[in-house]
């Protein structure tokens, strides 16, 4: 079968390199070079390396914990279970786990885990460890590989997938296939402060939305709650709470314990809010104490963030840092069954694009790397296997379009007022007032065409229709559940980042 994956990070290059290992010929295309976006990025680690008191159950109880009751038990089964598999195929293709003396690996604890079962590299450049292995092993391949290629559209025919539209080199050119898997991340760029790299604008989601692919769970936005307060954004991994530092405000107390009694390990999406809540409070950004860490375990578990603060002015061995949330990760996406297909035949998606039902309303710490390799690994698998039965697949029509503008005062569309309206109206803490003001705003910008001359300008189109998608689900979602907060008297969000 020829397959085209669309995305370089670790979900696309599972699936990539299984196809390829299954016999498949492969093609991937990826807007940057091979193995840029979110994956490299990544600090914690890959959930799943069982201790002696722990188990795929207890995570699994973890994951669905987090997810606040919206997760699907069956895909998250699925997600522990592939686990050690993942892990162990990682290590063989070359990723060098952090090791303790004696040789064992080394077991990280994050936010909303029982236990300590996160596997890292280079302390906290786990990402970079598995993106720069995985490149190794495509280019190693014969995977063939398409870089600087935008994706315009999927092809669809007759309800099937059948390969991609890119503009390559400002050019349209399509690539045929039997089948498309989709990996081209979240969407953190709807907003004015997000963790991820340039480039993560919901790509492969808008693709699959205006071909007519099933969405869902799109209101559910995961907001890191550590991004160090000074200059561009920079992800403070939760495993530095997980190693014991605590959150505290200008009076020095430590005032998660006041949201939930797990204190700065509670789920992230409750560590977030109570951030924003403390900071709005105080005017002031609240601060991250890891100086009972000592400055040797901070250099050697925290390499890079260790480099970085100091590169900002901190000394966090002696000093508390000032911390921010960020918008870091889209927990919906395109609809997808337990092996990755979406309701159009012939398209798969996985990791962040995709909504696999793992994540709920708010995911757990360190299980995204994990969905990526389990998922992808799935989707590659299913290839050889017959699409399932039309009526389980059928394409929906795309979200309803957001209600008739009320609001004929907005400001003209740019990808700033656009993040910033997404950040002020359907971010960390809502109110449905807010997110209906953003529905207005969205409907005048989205009745107005939009040039589609430059990379920027599709990009800025795809923003719009996820923005569109996602604040009519937050509209349509009326209570607090996981990441989808509502609040009636809003506190701002510090502009810190
Ligand atoms: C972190 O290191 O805090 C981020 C890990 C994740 O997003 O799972």
């Amino acid at each position: 079968m020829n397959l085209i994956v669309v995305g370089s990070g670790i979900a696309g290059l599972s699936a990539a390199l299984h196809a390829h290992e299954r016999g498949h010929s492969v093609t991937v295309v990826t807007k940057g070079s091979l193995g840029d976006g979110c994956t490299g990025y990544a600090q914690g680690g890959v959930a799943g390396l069982y201790g002696p008191d722990d188990s795929p159950a207890l995570h699994a109880a973890d994951t669905l914990t987090a997810a606040a009751g919206l997760a699907d038990p069956a895909a998250v089964e699925i997600l522990v279970d592939g686990a050690a598999e993942r892990i162990a195929e990682l290590i063989a293709r070359g990723v060098a786990f952090d090791r303790s003396a004696d040789g064992s690996l080394l077991r990280g604890r994050e936010a909303a885990h029982s236990r300590a079962r996160i596997v890292h590299a280079g302390g906290d450049a786990t990402g970079a460890a598995i993106a720069g292995t995985l490149v190794a092993a495509t280019r190693a391949s014969d995977v063939s590989v398409v870089e600087n290629a935008f994706l315009l559209d999927l092809v669809v025919t007759d309800g099937t997938a059948r390969g991609v539209r890119l503009l390559i080199d400002d050019v349209s050119t399509v690539l045929e296939a039997d089948a498309v898997v989709l990996a081209t991340g979240g969407a953190g760029h709807l907003y004015s402060h997000t963790t991820n790299p340039e480039g993560t604008t919901g790509d492969g989601i808008a693709a699959a939305i205006r071909a007519g692919a099933a969405v869902a769970d799109l209101e559910f936005v995961q907001f890191h709650p550590t991004i160090l307060a000074a200059g561009p954004a920079f992800l403070v991994s939760e495993a530095v709470r997980g190693e014991g530092a605590t959150l505290i405000d200008d009076e020095g107390r430590r005032f998660t314990l006041e949201s939930h009694p797990d204190g700065e390990l509670a789920p992230r999406d409750v560590v977030a809010r109570a951030i924003a809540r403390r900071a709005a409070e105080q005017g002031s950004p609240v601060r991250l104490d890891a100086t009972m860490l000592g400055a040797e375990t901070l250099r050697r578990r925290f390499p890079t963030i260790d480099r970085v603060t100091r590169q900002r002015g901190f000394d966090w061995s002696t000093t508390p840092i000032p911390v921010t949330p960020a918008a870091h990760y889209l927990m919906g996406g395109i609809v997808t069954d337990t092996d990755g297909r979406t309701t159009i035949p012939g398209l798969f998606a996985v990791g962040e694009t995709a909504r696999t039902g793992v994540h709920g309303a708010n995911r757990l710490a360190s299980n995204s790397l994990l969905e990526g390799a389990v998922f992808g690994a799935r989707a590659a698998a299913a290839l050889a296997l017959p699409w399932p039965a039309a009526s389980d697949t059928r394409p929906v029509a795309p979200p309803a379009p957001v209600s008739a503008a009320r609001n004929t005062h907005a400001v003209p569309f740019t990808r700033a007022a656009l993040q910033r309206l997404m950040w002020d109206e359907v971010g960390l803490l809502r109110s449905a007032e807010g997110i209906r003001r953003a529905c207005d705003t969205i409907a005048v910008w989205a009745a107005q065409p939009l040039p589609l001359q430059s990379i920027a300008d599709h990009e800025d189109a795809n923003l719009l229709t996820l923005a569109a998608a996602t604040a009519t689900a937050a509209l349509a979602r009326t209570e607090s559940v996981g990441s989808h907060h509502l609040e009636s008297a809003i506190a701002p969000v510090l502009e810190t980042v």
